[in-house]
């Protein structure tokens, strides 16, 4: 009988020091991600669907990939990189939709022991730049255009302005989806579908060591770049394995939804990693939840009966908005697990979605976790811990939390509030941002010497329940998506006009925060609204649509302590509507600068 895996049992489970800080999980250890999430299951599930993709287009025909299919897709593209002279180590930058390649092309890497940095496809140029450079890209994996909703978007001309500043990047593979004209440079970008026909469906997986490295995923920070957070193979497979089965209580033959773009961490771990390695049917949903109409979401998961729902408390805000029509019209009784992810669940939100998309009968498992954490981390275990709205209830086994205070003291008792850490390593943690092992120990581990700090803020309730209140940092969450203000600041401050910027977030509906942006330009502005668009747009181009300023108000100055410091406090309270209680201003340099601010906020 074939052997099914090529692996090598660990020497040792775990090695660590968070002072350093360093981890490894199952030393000596040696495995393929592959083999675990896709030729394991062959014996006994080759013909079990393992992707279900259903597209932007819903007169368009959904697929269902079996494992095998699923095998021989993800060895011709590893292939296909081979032929491309892609090696061992090498970085890969994915930049592709919601479509079967991107898992394939995902899947590929881990095959042949490339890293992949996969970029959300909503990203501009400017951020793709960024990317690429950091992390020494050697070629790019895209396609011609992708769809949201109605529009299209020209992917390609996105590489194309981009790879102009990317030193690194060889090669081009484009996958042709929406047939959009693109131009393709000779020598430098092939057509997937020409490649792949010279790509055999047989690849031998590479055999890697458990703490060489999976991916790189690029995060926000308060300060500087995006962080690339490093991923490394064994832990993180294991964690987000038995994270998948343990929080959602997957059963085989069930189907998962999770409705995350792979280009984010929830995508990586519970649209690929966790549930392949389970043997999971899981969705690759390409559409978005408002189009054609705000059904599409519950339309989506009749057709497929999905079981198990997992999706980010900002959707759930815009369709509890909807008509209940959307929702009744579809017979959801298929669905027996919901689960919320990326940001505070506010009650409201949380009652509509037990009512009326789990029927009252469906546990809500509201998971908390982070790119740098790999899987999640504190979160009900569905049908075995007691629900609480608006709390991620308690860490998952093995977890290990402690609540700090200001001064660094641990508060250890039950009814506490403070700022959340935890003080044993879990196999997914990130092991460095890469390329800047000395930034990763000053944002995660100096702050709380010794603990790993989450940026998080959190209450431990009289019952021992967690709720995350947000972050304490200089990062907006906004529709779940984490963005450095400071990032944001130097977008606005290339246009010409302006001179300084500051950026803070504001309770927003649906998007859970907004981004509002206090903006003192060079001369005073005489046709704002025009103003106002044209920095729109260049954030828009420099960062990506997410990152658009929701409000933009010109100020003469702002309000910054003697030493020069800018009181975002202040600025947080007035873009929050609560003028009337800023705190202590005596420590500004000028006080009147507070006045005008409060009078003209929007
Ligand atoms: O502030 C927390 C919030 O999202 C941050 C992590 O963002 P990101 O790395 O993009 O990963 C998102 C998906 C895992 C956290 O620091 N967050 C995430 N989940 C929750 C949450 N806040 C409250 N409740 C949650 N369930």
């Amino acid at each position: 009988m074939r052997k099914i895996l090529s692996g090598k049992k660990w020497d040792k489970v775990l090695d660590w020091d968070f002072n350093k800080p360093e981890v490894k999980w199952f030393v000596g250890g040696k495995l393929n991600i592959t083999e675990n999430c896709i030729d394991r299951h062959l014996a006994t599930r080759a013909k079990q669907t393992a992707i279900i993709w259903d597209p932007n287009d819903p007169h368009s025909e959904s697929q269902c990939l079996t494992y095998q299919q699923l095998h021989d897709q993800v060895c011709q593209v590893a292939n296909m990189l081979k032929n491309q002279g892609v090696k061992k180590g090498d970085r890969v930058c994915i930049y592709m939709p919601m479509i079967p390649e991107v898992a394939y092309a995902m899947l590929a890497c881990a095959r042949i022991g490339a890293v992949h940095s996969t970029v959300f496809a909503g990203f501009s140029a400017g951020s793709l730049i960024d990317r690429i450079n950091d992390a020494g890209c050697k070629i790019i994996l895209t396609s011609d255009g992708s769809y949201r909703g109605e529009k299209k978007i020209d992917l390609k001309s996105i590489i194309d302005d981009a790879i102009t500043k990317c030193p690194t990047i060889e090669k081009t593979i484009v996958f042709k989806h929406t047939g959009v004209r693109v131009s393709m440079k000779a020598g430098r970008d092939f057509w997937w579908h020409e490649q792949i026909e010279k790509a055999s469906a047989h690849c031998e997986p590479e055999i890697m060591d458990a703490e060489d490295l999976l991916f790189i995923l690029y995060t926000s920070g308060s300060t500087g770049k995006p962080k690339g957070m490093v991923h490394t193979i064994g832990g993180y497979m294991v964690f987000t394995a038995y994270t998948f089965q343990t929080v959602f209580q997957y059963q085989p033959g069930q189907v998962f939804w999770c409705t995350a773009d792979v280009g984010w961490i929830t995508g990586h771990s519970y649209i690929l990693y966790g549930p392949l390695a389970a043997g999971a049917t899981t969705v690759i949903f390409e559409g978005i939840p408002s189009w054609p109409d705000m059904g599409r979401f519950w339309h989506v998961a009749e057709k497929h009966r999905v079981n198990i729902f997992y999706t980010a408390p900002t959707a759930i805000r815009s369709l509890e908005k909807a008509p209940l029509s959307f929702v009744h019209q579809y017979d959801l009784q298929a669905i027996k697990i919901l689960g919320t992810v990326g940001e505070p669940i506010n009650e409201e939100a949380w009652h509509w979605y037990h009512e009326h998309i789990g029927r009252k009968k469906c546990p809500v498992v509201d998971t908390w976790w982070q790119t740098e954490t790999g899987g999640i981390m504190i979160s009900p275990i569905a049908h075995v811990t007691k629900l609480k709205p608006a709390f991620a209830t308690l860490p998952l086994p093995g977890v290990q939390p402690a609540v700090m205070d200001e001064s660094g003291k641990e508060l250890a008792t039950h009814g506490v509030e403070g700022r959340l850490t935890i003080k044993f390593p879990w196999p997914a943690m990130a092991r460095t941002i890469y390329g800047d092992h000395q930034r990763f120990k000053d944002t995660y581990f100096s702050t709380f010497p010794g603990k790993y700090f989450t940026g998080d803020g959190c209450k431990r309730d009289d019952e021992g329940f967690y709720r995350i209140t947000g972050r304490v940092d200089d990062i907006i969450i906004v529709s779940g998506h984490n963005m450095g203000t400071a990032e944001i600041e130097s977008a606005i401050d290339e246009h010409s006009a302006v001179c300084e910027t500051a950026v803070v977030g504001y309770p927003h509906d649906i998007k859970g925060q907004g981004i509002y942006a206090y903006v003192i330009c060079y001369d005073t502005p005489h046709e704002e609204e025009n103003l106002r668009s044209e920095i729109r747009d260049l954030v828009s181009k420099i960062i990506g649509p997410i990152a658009k300023p929701d409000k933009i108000q010109f100020v003469s100055g702002l309000p910054k302590t003697r030493s020069g410091k800018i009181m975002r406090r202040i600025l947080r309270k007035v873009a929050e509507g609560e003028m009337h209680n800023l705190g202590d201003t005596s420590t500004l340099t000028d006080p009147t600068v507070v006045d005008e601010i409060n009078t003209g906020a929007l």
